[in-house]
């Protein structure tokens, strides 16, 4: 079992998406379909991403994809304890912009293995929430309320996950995920940090601030397991959620109609 002393915990809050638990209502008709058996399934596949891609910005309710600009998280807790890093974090009221212009490559699906990969690239995220902290970074104490506004640019992820076929109560074959394995680099990240009871800031928050301006690179990796972390409980929730609204037989027909 997970030892809390030496592993980091995260818990998330999401939005609350109403979960379904019998799938597959038909399919919205713009999404485009692919032949399970095309010989170029995965260019297919990247035209059913670009059919649905119009749409997240506002999210398609009906299966269950929740908005994308701006994203919303109302909160986020963080608790990790690890040499280099030893905090426990409140972030809330976290909005995203840039998430529908994700870029994806290298997808590789295997339906008989039921696994699949790609990389994807975000170009920019422009982030805003609130945030609670106490901890240390190496030496330098993280402590305060305050407002964080950043622009997190070309985050690249390599995503590897597996999936399984279950069975509705009709006996329909949909997917749910088993496993995702993520690798995220984080391209760069600007921003700043207003301390609530003083927008001047302390001089706690300015340390921290330029201790990160003059230590990007390091900080970066050092959050980096954290922003993987999030991403797969994040990725694993909404991923099911969509997945129960869509049957292997609509989404990949043996014949296409
Ligand atoms: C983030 O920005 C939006 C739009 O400018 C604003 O409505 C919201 O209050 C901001 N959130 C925080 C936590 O500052
Ligand atoms: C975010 O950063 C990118 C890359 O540096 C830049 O092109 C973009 O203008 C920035 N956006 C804002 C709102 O600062």
């Amino acid at each position: 079992m997970a030892d809390q002393t030496s592993l980091f915990i995260v818990s998330l809050v999401l939005i609350a998406l109403q979960t379904q638990h019998t799938a597959a209502k038909k399919l919205p008709n713009f999404v485009h379909v692919c032949k399970r058996t095309d010989p170029e399934l995965e260019s297919c596949l990247m035209k059913t991403i670009e059919s649905i891609r119009p749409e997240l910005p506002n999210g398609i309710p009906k299966m269950q994809i929740p908005a994308l600009e701006p994203m919303v998280i109302p909160m986020l807790q963080v608790n990790r304890n690890v040499e280099s890093l030893k905090v426990k974090a409140t972030i809330k009221d976290i909005q995203a912009w840039g998430g529908s212009k994700f870029v994806l490559s290298n997808l590789k699906v295997n339906l008989e293995k039921l696994v699949g990969e790609g990389t994807v690239l975000l170009p920019s995220l422009l982030v805003n929430c609130s945030y609670d902290i106490d901890g240390r970074l190496m030496v330098i104490p993280l402590k305060g309320q305050g407002i964080f506004k950043g622009n997190i640019t070309n985050t690249k992820a390599d995503i590897k996950a597996s999936v399984e076929i279950l069975k509705d109560k009709k006996n329909r074959e949909y997917f749910q995920l088993k496993d995702i394995r993520l690798k995220v680099k984080v391209g760069d990240a600007t921003g700043k940090a207003t301390n609530l009871y003083n927008p001047n800031n302390d001089v706690i928050t300015e340390t921290a601030m330029s201790f990160y301006n003059q230590n990007r690179r390091m900080v970066l990796n050092i959050i980096t397991p954290i922003i993987e972390e999030i991403s797969v409980e994040f990725a694993m929730q909404i991923g099911n959620n969509v997945l129960k609204t869509v049957l292997y037989d609509e989404i990949l027909p043996i014949e296409l109609s």
